[in-house]
This record gives C-alpha cells, structure tokens and sequence, in this order.
C-alpha cells in the first residue's frame, strides 16, 4: 500500500472515531458532569491508539464494526489520563483548546474524568465475545498507566534518576496504553497467546519510541503545532530523556546551565535549552535511541501472518514522521 493510501485508511479509522466519540455523552444531564466530557470528546487529539487498534485487528481479520468498542475504549482512557494528567501536570492546553481544569476548576476536572473512564468500560461491555478477555487486559494496562504516571510525579523531586529508570517510567505511563491497543486488536481478532504477546511487546516499544520523540518536540515544536502547552515539564523538573542524558554527560555542568537560567521567562530559557541539548549531542542521541526502538518494535513482528506485518509497520514509519 503507497503512503498516501496508508494515510487515506488512517484518515478514515479517525473520522470514524471522532463521529463516534460526540454521539457518547450527547443530551445526557447533568450537565456539570457532561459538558466538560463533551468538551473533551469533542477536542483535536490524533487518535494514534484507536487507529493502532483498528490496524491490529484488521491485520487479523476483524472487521471495522466489532472492532470500533475497543477502538472508542482505548481512547477513552487515553483522554481520562490526559485530564487528569493536566490538573497532575499543571497545564493549561490541551487538544488545541483550555485544559478542562482551567477552563471548569479541578473538581469538575477530576470528576469529568471518572466519568470518562467509566465511559471506557461501557464500550469494553459491547464487545461481543472478547469482553472478559479484553477487560482483564484493560484493567492491568490502567494500573500499569498509574504506576507510570506515579513514577513520573515521585521524579520530579528525585535527584537520582538514570537514562534507565525513564525508560522503565516511560515504558509504564506510555508504552502500556500502546501495548494494549494491539493486544485488543488482536483479542478482537481471535489472535492466539503468543500472537497478543508478540503484539503487546512490540506496542510497549513504539510507545517508549513514541514518548522519547514528545520529549524532544516539548523542546523543539510549538504549542500552536502541538495543541497543548510545552516546556512547563522541563520548568517543573520533570525528567525526560534530554533531561537524563544531560545529567550523564555531566551533571554538575547541566544543573549549573539550569540554574543559570532561574527567573528567566520560558521563551527565554527554551532557546538556550535547545543550544545546550544541541551541543552536547543530545538530541541526536534520543533521535537514535527513537530509531533503535522502532526497528526492535518492527523486528517483533516477524512471527505474525503477513497482514499484520503490513498494517503495523507502515504505522511505526508514520510515526516517526510526525511533527505534532
Ligand atoms: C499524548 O499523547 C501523551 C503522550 C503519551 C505523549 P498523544 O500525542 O497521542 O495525544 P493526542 O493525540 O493529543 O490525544
Ligand atoms: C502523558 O504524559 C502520559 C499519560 C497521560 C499517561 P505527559 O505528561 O508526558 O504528556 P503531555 O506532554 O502532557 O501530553
Ligand atoms: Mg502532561
Ligand atoms: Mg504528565
């Protein structure tokens, strides 16, 4: 299938989705808890993992239609944790618009986003055959999401932590939501075990590829592009791959640069920040290690029938191109 095809078919899966997303909540009252989850339904994400899902599950043989429950599931909880990763984050964009906190306040936040992962569940209950199986899946992969996102905030005050202990974070707070969106897809596709593990193991790799690339653009992209606010992590102290590698390369000279730039306003600070990581060989070390990851995701690959490997590995190239 050309490029342009491929994208055509993703163009298609995410139209899909976001119709579907703005039937969920419509007319339902009250409207403190529904408005925001509208407002959230209703805003500009890319719908990477609903389409990763799609293209598991055809790659298997499913069809569109007893695949979209798993699709609108996974992200569902994708947009739950973005909510409350926001208040977590203290972010004020998201999706090309206010994050719901800012926009509401952070009890109506905190509640748009328990009901948007109940919502999640209601999709995984209209799978026909596969919802138990599906559901064990789904529950694991949101415990392991919290783990990840529990690691995440307990870094931001830890002075210790390695290129290592990212990944392990990473593999956690991203990695799980991509690994299940294969490992559903191919549920739905009756995929024997071996076949869902092999999935999984390559999903948990894309996804640590996926997140050490929204590393860089953090620093390297504009909010405009991205539709949600950046830099603000680097400010709070929140480790990243950049961040780790500069403290390998040399930490006392790295924390002396940080400290440098204390009171100076974010746009004052990302220019140099890039000037550093750029310096150093930093980037093209996460670019590299984004690299490896992928083809290691692809490699895993090779034991699956031929149509998964034709869905999936487009997908992986897809990615890596993107710039938002
Ligand atoms: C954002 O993911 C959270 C990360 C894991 C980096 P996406 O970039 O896929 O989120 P959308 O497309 O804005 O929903
Ligand atoms: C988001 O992580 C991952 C989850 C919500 C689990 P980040 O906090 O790094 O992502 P952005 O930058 O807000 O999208
Ligand atoms: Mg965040
Ligand atoms: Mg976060």
């Amino acid at each position: 299938m050309s490029s342009d095809a491929f994208r055509e078919r993703l163009t298609g899966y995410r139209s899909r989705i976001d119709e579907a997303l703005l039937q969920i909540a419509k007319g339902a009252e009250p409207a403190y808890l529904y408005d925001p989850i509208r407002y959230v339904f209703s805003g500009r994400g890319k719908r990477l993992r609903p389409v990763l899902v799609f293209l598991t599950a055809s790659g298997f043989g499913a069809d569109e239609e007893e695949t979209l429950p798993a699709a609108l599931a996974v992200e569902i909880l994708h947009n739950f944790s973005l909510v409350h990763d926001d208040i977590m984050d203290g972010d004020d964009l998201r999706h090309g618009k206010e994050t719901v906190h800012n926009r509401w306040d952070n009890s109506t936040a905190i509640l748009a986003g328990d009901g948007i992962f109940a919502l999640a569940f209601d999709q995984l209950n209209r799978l026909n055959d596969t919802s138990v199986a599906s559901m064990r899946l789904f529950t694991n992969a949101t415990l392991r999401l919290c783990e990840g996102q529990a690691l995440d905030k307990a870094f931001e005050t830890d002075d210790e932590v390695s290129v290592n202990d990212y990944l392990e974070m990473v593999r956690l707070k991203t990695g799980t939501l991509l690994s299940l969106c294969c490992q559903l897809g191919a549920v739905v596709g009756e995929a024997g075990d071996e076949e869902v593990d092999a999935v999984a193991a390559f999903g948990e790799l894309v996804g640590q590829a996926f997140q050490i690339q929204d590393d860089i653009l953090e620093i390297y992209s504009d909010s405009e592009k991205m539709g949600k606010s950046l830099g603000s992590d680097i400010i709070a102290g929140k480790k990243t791959f950049l961040t780790c590698k500069a403290e390998k390369l040399d930490r006392s000279h790295w924390r002396e640069f940080m400290q440098s730039l204390e009171g100076e306003s974010l746009d004052e600070r990302i220019p140099k920040i890039r000037d550093y990581f750029g310096k150093n060989g930093i980037v093209t070390d996460g670019e590299k290690l984004v690299k490896e990851l992928s083809e290691d995701a692809i490699s895993q690959l090779e034991p699956l029938p031929s149509d998964v490997q034709a869905n999936l590995t487009p997908f992986v190239q897809y990615l890596m191109e993107r710039k938002n």
